[in-house]
């Protein structure tokens, strides 16, 4: 594979662009995006197994979103919803609260990136509870504002430095059923992981100074972990019983990615408010905090708002993402692929002992590889040069955590393109086992 031009957009890079805002796998410089699939600076197809950091669920450029993006620019792209009214801010809205689950009385509000969206959410919780304790995930990213990365704990060098951080945040371990800290099996499983945190409730963190429980329903750069239904639904009923607002932060898992429009769908519950954002927009800058209608009365104008949030182009391009995955049915189709794909990665398991685990719903799989089986420590190392073996060979995929293959295809991909990145992927395992990539490969592939 030749990528001279890509080299040389890395070495231009590297003399403007701050090097702690990226985590890089390998140089891939992108020249265009269609569907599933990627064109780099020198012609190099790529089939994307990444959507953008799982924030393309309709694909690339799909031609409804640039159509949609085309008529809203020919009429306005924005003007700012802090004093003016439009009708693709309140036609979303409406959208929004008739796809997210819950038979109540609801308001929305939007910004521009997951991470402010959290920013609002914590104060929105705080407000209304008249509480300020947070409880969160050892091992979950919220995002980069200071209290989306105060609920965030993934990435020392991301806390580094920068405090103080938000008070009264604190962060509770994520239920991992393939490291079980307890060594249970499901049968036998009595959700002892949740008796730490009932011990702190009862015996140093008052329930009644917590304002709200903020849960990934499936926790995305930890590691793309499934937490059992039983802790989810016994979470959430402490939290009821204690006035403690529950949030679903969907920003990764929303949109039909899970095989349902949000993850929380799989647990049967209603969040008081759900987080959202990356592919709402199809690839557009726009986030949005759903909340019960009471929750949100809580904070007086402006106590939240940006200048550019809910700008019509970012509403036209999501109300358009919305009628997509309805028309094309890709919540079926991300729940059928994420069967078949799960069904995929099994079978080599089965083949090979570096798969550990494999795991996830919809097309959000983690394929955890392992040192070994039995100490279940994670192989990072077989990880990076994995996917970078990958890119050399033309799939688009990347790892997390302790080195779990992150499998987030757009939900329009092919089942002929899942197929050739699937084959390809197998292949790259496969040389990694037998020595056949080498170590220098680390000095690019660093990951998280
Ligand atoms: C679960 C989750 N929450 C929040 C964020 C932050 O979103 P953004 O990067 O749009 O600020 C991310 C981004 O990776 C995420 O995966």
């Amino acid at each position: 594979m030749i990528y001279d031009k890509c080299i040389e957009i890395v070495d231009r890079d590297s003399k403007v662009y701050s090097d702690f805002a990226r985590i890089p796998y390998y140089p891939l410089a992108i020249k265009k995006g269609r569907g599933a699939t990627i064109e780099d600076m020198d012609g190099n197809q790529f089939i994307d197994m990444l959507s953008s950091a799982a924030s393309l669920n309709t694909g690339h450029s799909h031609p409804r979103i640039t159509r949609a993006i085309t008529d809203q620019l020919e009429n306005f792209i924005s003007y700012t919803a802090a004093y003016t009214y439009s009708e693709p801010l309140v036609a979303l809205g409406e959208k929004l609260c008739s796809i997210t689950p819950g038979e109540f009385e609801k308001r929305v509000v939007y910004g521009l990136s997951g991470s402010d969206a959290n920013d609002g959410m914590i104060k929105m919780v705080r407000a209304y509870t008249g509480r300020s304790k947070i409880i969160s995930f050892v091992g979950s990213y919220h995002g980069s504002t200071l209290g989306a990365l105060s609920l965030s704990a993934i990435s020392l060098n991301m806390r580094r430095k920068i405090g103080p951080l938000l008070p009264d945040i604190s962060h509770i371990k994520y239920p991992n059923c393939y490291r079980c800290s307890y060594e249970k099996q499901s049968e036998s499983c009595n959700l002892e992981c949740m008796n730490d945190f009932k011990e702190s409730l009862a015996t140093y963190m008052p329930p009644e100074e917590i304002a709200a429980v903020v849960m990934e329903p499936i926790a995305g750069d930890a590691g793309l972990i499934v937490p059992p239904e039983k802790y989810v639904k016994e979470l959430h009923r402490i939290c009821k019983e204690n006035g403690i607002l529950f949030v679903s932060e969907e920003i990764q898992q929303g949109f039909g990615r899970t095989g349902k429009w949000f993850s929380i769908e799989h647990f049967d519950i209603e969040p008081d408010i759900i987080v959202m954002g990356k592919s709402m927009a199809s690839g557009v800058p726009l986030s949005a905090i759903v909340a019960r209608k009471e929750i949100t009365e809580a904070l007086g104008p402006p106590a939240h708002l940006f200048t550019m949030s809910g700008n019509a182009l970012s509403c036209a391009a999501s109300i358009e993402t919305i009628e997509i995955i309805q028309d094309e049915d890709l919540i079926e189709k991300s729940k059928e692929l994420g069967e078949y794909v799960k069904e995929r990665f099994t079978e080599m398991m089965q083949k090979y002992e570096l798969i550990g685990d494999v795991r996830g719903k919809g097309l959000s799989i983690g394929v955890d590889l392992v040192k070994d089986r039995t100490t279940k420590i994670g192989n990072k190392e077989a990880a990076a040069k994995i996917c970078y073996r990958c890119w050399e060979k033309g799939v688009i995929v990347i790892f997390l955590a302790s080195g779990v293959l992150r499998i987030q295809p757009p939900l329009v991909i092919t089942r002929e393109e899942l197929d050739q990145a699937l084959k390809i992927i197998e292949e790259s395992i496969v040389e990694y086992i037998n020595g056949d990539i080498p170590d220098s490969v680390l000095d690019i592939a660093k990951g998280w």
